[in-house]
């Protein structure tokens, strides 16, 4: 019975100390992660986690200072890890000649004190940034491809192999003020579309931007016999349309032509048959594009073309002249809706009723589930002294504006938020406008052909853009959005 008592008083104090230790170490261990949790995280003031929690908070800031601080200091351009808004003092996307100073990195810490006064701190997540907000930055790791390592950038483009000898277009990034952008990453990109459609619906700048996607992915292409034209065809300046297949991830870049989204015809007026634009009926290769999971349209250009007597194309590109020009002009018998071909209309209201055909047609044919609808806004033009058929210039540009400059935003612009702010389909405005004002040394100027293709020093070619080029910044834009931004589903 004694042995048994002193057992069982012995057992107790056992008992006793265990549950102490048990007690004090669950204390240190409360203790230990609350402080963590606590200055592990500035956001983070509920002191009063309970362990698992903490354990979990400090995880996560553990994984995310892990990744931005993971090296990135390759040459490579391409970058996926998402830096964490907490914390942009790792350096690494940052230029050299812009890095500030912010002391030497020598070790990983976890720990860091919130500090109200770092500017840096209001960087935000990419799903909130606006991404259009910002500023071109030098930077020497550009481009992302060359004309030699690209097959499919067209004489019209390919400003480098037409002679053109300053190069620092090539090298300039779009930098968001207000967020850390991961780079483009062609391996990711084409992950993202593998078994999809992607297709550019548009006009000649629609064009550049599309050959700029093939371009950007062909990088990623280990066997270059892996990516072809479905019909053998050849990019040509002509009225067509191209389905490029990377046979590896099972998609396709494709893209159609139509100037100006709804259909090109023919009505008889009076005794004669004339052109028309049939503002209330979709371009001819709408049934083309049904099936696509992602749609990049653009229209903006050839509503400042006006049709001479001799039926011939003119073009007036710059944009204040556009609108002032727009506004007064009346298109005289060229605008139809159903039998009725307008006596005048005036273009902006044309422009208007084209968009609405058109934002009609996407919300009947286009099942948001399955795909994902940009359409990009209009790209300015450049032409100094004249316009493109009047000896209008942009060669003597070889750097982009500065900061003082401060982009416009055009008419047409306006009418198209106006429109996609009354469909039922979430559509993305991809708001390459203001950025590519300043882009006037970005443009082929007499590069646009090659010297025994020119017709004369006189046509300059200020509209479209040199590749690689301005348009790269566009797709990292559609990228940037497929990647971060809402999810398609297959
Ligand atoms: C690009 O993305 C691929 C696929 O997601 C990934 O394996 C690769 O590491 C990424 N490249 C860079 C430089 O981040
Ligand atoms: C932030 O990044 C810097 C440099 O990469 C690193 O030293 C620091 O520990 C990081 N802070 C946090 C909270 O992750
Ligand atoms: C690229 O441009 C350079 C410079 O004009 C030229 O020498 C070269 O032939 C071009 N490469 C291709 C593949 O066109
Ligand atoms: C595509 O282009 C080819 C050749 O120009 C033409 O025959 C065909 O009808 C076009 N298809 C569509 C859907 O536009
Ligand atoms: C910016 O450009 C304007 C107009 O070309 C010029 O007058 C000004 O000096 C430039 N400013 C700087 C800082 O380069
Ligand atoms: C597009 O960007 C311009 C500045 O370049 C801005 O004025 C405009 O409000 C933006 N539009 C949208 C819908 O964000």
């Amino acid at each position: 019975m004694e042995r048994q008592r002193s057992f069982s008083i012995k057992s107790t104090s056992v008992f006793l100390a265990l549950i102490i230790t048990t007690i004090s170490s669950a204390v240190i261990f409360f203790t230990f992660f609350s402080i963590k949790s606590n200055s592990s995280n500035a956001n983070n003031f509920q002191i009063h986690l309970s362990p698992v929690a903490s354990i979990t908070e400090t995880t996560t800031s553990l994984h995310i200072s892990d990744s931005s601080v993971s090296p990135q200091q390759s040459p490579i351009l391409i970058s996926t890890h998402f830096t964490p808004p907490e914390n942009t003092s790792g350096s690494a996307k940052i230029p050299d000649f812009e890095k500030k100073t912010r002391g030497e990195v020598s070790s990983v810490k976890v720990i860091e004190l919130p500090s109200k006064n770092d500017e840096e701190k209001k960087k935000k997540r990419i799903e909130e940034c606006d991404v259009t907000n910002g500023k071109w930055v030098y930077d020497s790791d550009l481009p992302l491809y060359t004309n030699a390592s690209c097959p499919f950038i067209d004489e019209g483009f390919a400003c480098q192999s037409n002679g053109r000898l300053d190069l620092d277009y090539m090298k300039w990034r779009w930098e968001p003020r207000d967020c850390d952008a991961p780079r483009f990453n062609a391996t990711k990109m084409l992950e993202m579309i593998r078994g999809k459609r992607l297709v550019f619906v548009g006009d000649s700048i629609n064009r550049n931007q599309w050959e700029s996607m093939l371009c950007m992915l062909f990088q990623a292409v280990k066997d270059p016999k892996r990516v072809y034209e479905t019909h053998k065809r050849r990019i040509t300046k002509e009225k067509g349309n191209y389905s490029f297949r990377f046979a590896d991830y099972k998609c396709t870049v494709e893209f159609y032509v139509t100037h100006f989204l709804v259909r090109e015809g023919k009505a008889r007026v009076g005794k004669k048959r004339r052109e028309t634009l049939r503002i209330d009926a979709m371009d001819r290769t709408s049934s083309r594009w049904k099936g696509a999971n992602i749609l990049v349209f653009n229209t903006a250009h050839w509503w400042s073309h006006y049709k001479t007597k001799s039926g011939s194309v003119f073009f007036v590109p710059n944009q204040k002249k556009d609108i002032r020009r727009n506004t007064g002009m009346e298109r005289v018998n060229y605008y139809q809706e159903g039998d009725l071909v307008h006596p005048k209309l005036d273009v902006s209201t044309a422009f208007k009723k084209a968009l609405q055909t058109w934002s009609s047609w996407v919300d009947k044919n286009v099942d948001p589930k399955r795909t994902r609808v940009f359409f990009r806004s209009a790209a300015p033009s450049h032409f100094s002294g004249g316009e493109w058929n009047s000896g209008g210039h942009c060669r003597e540009a070889k750097n982009l504006l500065n900061q003082t400059f401060k982009p416009s935003y055009s008419g047409k612009n306006i009418i198209v938020e106006e429109v996609l702010k009354q469909m039922k389909t979430p559509v993305t405005l991809l708001n390459v406008s203001g950025l590519s004002q300043y882009r006037i040394d970005a443009h082929p100027s007499i590069f646009g052909a090659k010297p025994e293709n020119r017709r004369s020093q006189a046509v300059q070619d200020c509209s479209h853009w040199c590749l690689p080029g301005v348009p790269d910044t566009w797709n990292h834009f559609l990228y940037l959005h497929l990647l971060h931004k809402r999810k398609v589903t297959n």
